[in-house]
């Protein structure tokens, strides 16, 4: 298994990883049509597209060795707008770990572990002096993977899924 940044091909296929891996990031209770809304809005084959070609995002993939995506991850650069997020952050700059996604038949294999680690080397190496993100309160096994990678809890916010507003926490590592 390799983690490699996404070139434009790998659009498609990792919208169709993100469509399946994202409902298991949802609390119970998240009204599928919701779950379906977002996935249309957010993570379309045409919206990995613009994600891979921005130069404010990074997209990282792991695949296998016969080049099979298992997870991915999205990095954005620059401070958060959003004022619950910059109250909570105390060290810049910073990148957010927008996404992280791995097929649950991976879950517990390292490869999670992997593209965490990528994604915080690609962090340093552009120059952050740490890295965010958010989790939903309810998603503890998320919780605790990034806890066992140094993240700490140092906040909270929302997440609109749908109509849906969703509770998350946001959670830091220092570089
Ligand atoms: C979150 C995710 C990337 C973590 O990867 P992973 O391979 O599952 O992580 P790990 O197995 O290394 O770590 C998870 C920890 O939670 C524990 N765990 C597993 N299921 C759990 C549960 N239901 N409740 C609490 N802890 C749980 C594991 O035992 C492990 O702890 P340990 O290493 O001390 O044994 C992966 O589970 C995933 O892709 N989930 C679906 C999408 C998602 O939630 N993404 C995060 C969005 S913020």
């Amino acid at each position: 298994m390799t983690v490699r940044v996404a070139a434009p091909a790998d659009a498609h296929r990792v919208a169709e990883v993100a469509a399946s891996t994202f409902p298991l990031a949802c609390p119970p209770g998240t009204r599928p049509e919701d779950i379906a809304q977002f996935i249309s809005n957010v993570l379309s084959a045409e919206h990995f597209e613009n994600y891979i070609a921005d130069a404010t995002r990074t997209v990282l993939v792991d695949e296998t060795a016969d080049a099979d995506v298992v997870g991915y991850a999205m990095l954005v650069s620059g401070t958060p707008t959003d004022p619950d997020i910059r109250a909570a952050l105390s060290h810049e700059p910073t990148i957010e770990i927008s996404k992280l996604y791995v097929q649950p038949t991976q879950h517990g294999s390292g490869a999670a572990g992997r593209l965490l680690s990528s994604s915080l080397s690609h962090a340093r190496d552009s120059g952050c002096a740490a890295a965010w993100l958010g989790v939903n309160q309810q998603n503890v096994r998320a919780q605790k993977f990034y806890t066992k990678h140094g993240f700490e809890i140092v906040g909270t916010k929302t997440f609109v899924v749908g109509v849906q507003t969703h509770d998350d926490y946001v959670m830091q590592v220092r570089l």
